[in-house]
């Protein structure tokens, strides 16, 4: 782990970096993500071999997993990006996401959905059903993370890194308020320390 400057600690179980308002506590180290794209990468690789693939970057949360992903990809590659929003500044979804207009052309392209991680499913739900709107050849969704105890409704996702319980993680990607994208590792709210910043 490569801990930022705004981390504090006394000794290792007191680590934590503060991100906006909040304190967050190690959760999943460097190695670990290396292992769960290394292990994505390899089943894409088999399931995609001698096909070319389209991989859909969701921004922002899901370039940095698909920077490390597609760096592990041994099949031709073509990579599109789309904008989706569900989270405004709160850690909860408020159940309405916004999906930029201008949508790549997917027609007959097998397309991998890359998000970084799956909540309770409202964004990805809503971006296969408009991407399979659009005549590709197939729909397939890699996301690093996902809640399954938060999912609306039933869920397939192909490809997860992981399920972790329902705590709101930043890192690797994935933010609070905008912030902590940039942290290598993944963090998880540090409920020991919650304050309840006037709303
Ligand atoms: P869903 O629509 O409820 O599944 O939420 C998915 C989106 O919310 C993801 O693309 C993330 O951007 C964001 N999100 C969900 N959980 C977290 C989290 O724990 N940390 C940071 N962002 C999250
Ligand atoms: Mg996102």
């Amino acid at each position: 782990m490569n801990p930022s400057q705004n981390t504090t600690a006394m000794n290792d179980r007191d680590l934590t970096v503060r991100v906006h308002d909040r304190s967050f506590r190690p959760y999943i180290g460097t190695d670990e993500i290396d292992v769960m794209v290394s292990d994505i990468a390899e089943k894409i690789n088999k399931d995609f071999l001698g096909q070319e693939l389209t991989v859909l970057i969701i921004l922002k949360g899901g370039f940095v997993f698909a920077a490390d992903l597609i760096r592990r990809l041994r099949i031709p590659v073509k990579i599109e990006t789309l904008r989706a929003s569900s989270y405004g500044v709160a850690m909860t979804s408020n159940g309405l996401i916004d999906v930029e207009d201008d949508f790549p052309d997917l027609r007959e392209r097998n397309v991998l959905i890359v998000e970084d991680i799956i909540d309770t499913g409202t964004t990805i739900v809503e971006l296969i059903k408009r991407i399979g709107g659009l005549q590709p050849a197939s729909v397939t969704v890699a996301a690093l993370l996902s809640k399954p105890e938060m999912h609306r409704e039933n869920l397939v996702i192909d490809y997860v890194g992981r399920e972790i319980a329902p705590d709101f993680v930043v890192g690797y990607g994935m933010d609070y308020a905008g912030y902590g994208r940039e942290l290598d590792a993944i963090w998880v709210v540090d409920t020991a320390t919650e304050e309840f910043p006037e709303s």
